[in-house]
């Protein structure tokens, strides 16, 4: 009798906390993926599906190979399907307008996963992602805070040309170095977000300044480019991390290893887990009408040597990156 009490009692509390009415279970989920560019990437598409199999969630899952295109007919098709809900990670800022307003139209919520876009915010439920100016501007202030007033000449390797990421952290590491005359950025290209596009850019860099002698330090937009970067140094005969400071973003576990061997310096984290905080709005939405906030921020932390390299490599390998 005492149990019986007390599972009742428990299932009411469950049922007036809301609980048991936020199980999403069985819900259908369209998940429209960019790719696998970066080892980041390859981590977040394993952590949705953690995420989404956690929850008893069917995620239907698009990889639209780099192609905005490949996106909105992926996204056309899970509307066509009657879906619960879109998860999509735009690959680029512009163009969405339509296929959101699409979705809209049907009733079916999207939420953007680590990208932004430049669309109406009425058109999205919300957008689960690290605020990527404020990346850049921590990846900034870690050169500035260790170039001291030394000359510094900065070669930048830029994300995916119109991705958000790409603007932003572009723009943050600007506003870092501004006013600090002694940095200035020399050159700055594409290498979309990729190791392979890192290096050849690199290699291109190191050419024109001097062989590398000229280049301070590489400012990469996530840390695939940054391990191409160092191979590329390596290739030349430099040191990386010594004779070109190396400093990216996403915290993956290839830039850990380099960072323990003193051949990157520092890298801003970005969480691969946008899913959870994802389901975790779409589960109060369909629950009661809960409106997420529209901008859910994750954090953005500097890691360099001084902080356990070896145990964040440890701690990181094996999740999918
Ligand atoms: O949008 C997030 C960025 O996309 C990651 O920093 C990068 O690695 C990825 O390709």
């Amino acid at each position: 009798m005492i149990t019986k009490l007390a599972l009742a009692a428990g299932l009411a509390t469950a049922l007036s906390s809301g609980a048991l009415a936020q199980d999403i279970s069985g819900k259908v989920v369209g998940f429209s993926q960019i790719g696998s560019e970066s080892g980041w990437r390859a981590a977040e598409t394993s952590v949705t599906k953690q995420q989404a199999e956690e929850r008893g969630v069917d995620l239907k899952f698009a990889d639209a190979q780099q192609k905005q295109e490949n996106q909105i007919k992926a996204i056309r098709g899970f509307i066509a399907q009657g879906v619960d809900a879109i998860l999509v990670a735009p690959v680029v800022a512009t163009g969405w307008d339509d296929v959101l307003q699409e979705a809209k139209e049907a009733e079916i919520p999207v939420v953007l996963l680590d990208r932004g876009v430049e669309a109406p915010e009425d058109l999205y439920l919300t957008s689960v992602a690290s605020d990527q100016v404020k990346e850049g501007r921590v990846a900034g202030q870690w050169l500035v805070d260790n170039v001291g007033s030394e000359d510094c000449k900065v070669v930048e390797l830029q994300g995916t040309v119109g991705s958000s990421p790409a603007i932003n952290r572009k723009k943050g590491f600007e506003e870092a170095i501004a006013g600090h005359d002694n940095i200035t950025i020399a050159r700055s290209q594409t290498g979309d977000f990729t190791r392979s596009k890192g290096k050849e850019v690199m290699e291109g860099f190191i050419k024109a300044e001097n062989g590398g002698a000229d280049i301070c330090a590489v400012y990469a937009h996530n840390d695939d480019m940054a391990v191409g970067a160092i191979q590329a140094i390596k290739d030349a005969g430099l040191k990386p991390g010594t004779d070109i400071k190396v400093v990216s973003i996403d915290g993956v576990p290839d830039i850990f290893q380099a960072i323990a061997a003193g051949e990157a310096n520092a890298t801003v984290e970005l969480t691969p887990n946008m899913a959870g905080p994802a389901f975790d709005a779409l589960a109060a939405y369909w629950a009661d009408g809960t409106e997420p906030e529209k901008f859910i921020i994750t954090e953005s932390k500097l890691y360099t040597a001084a902080d356990d390299p070896e145990g964040e490599y440890e701690r990181r390998k094996g999740l999918g990156y």
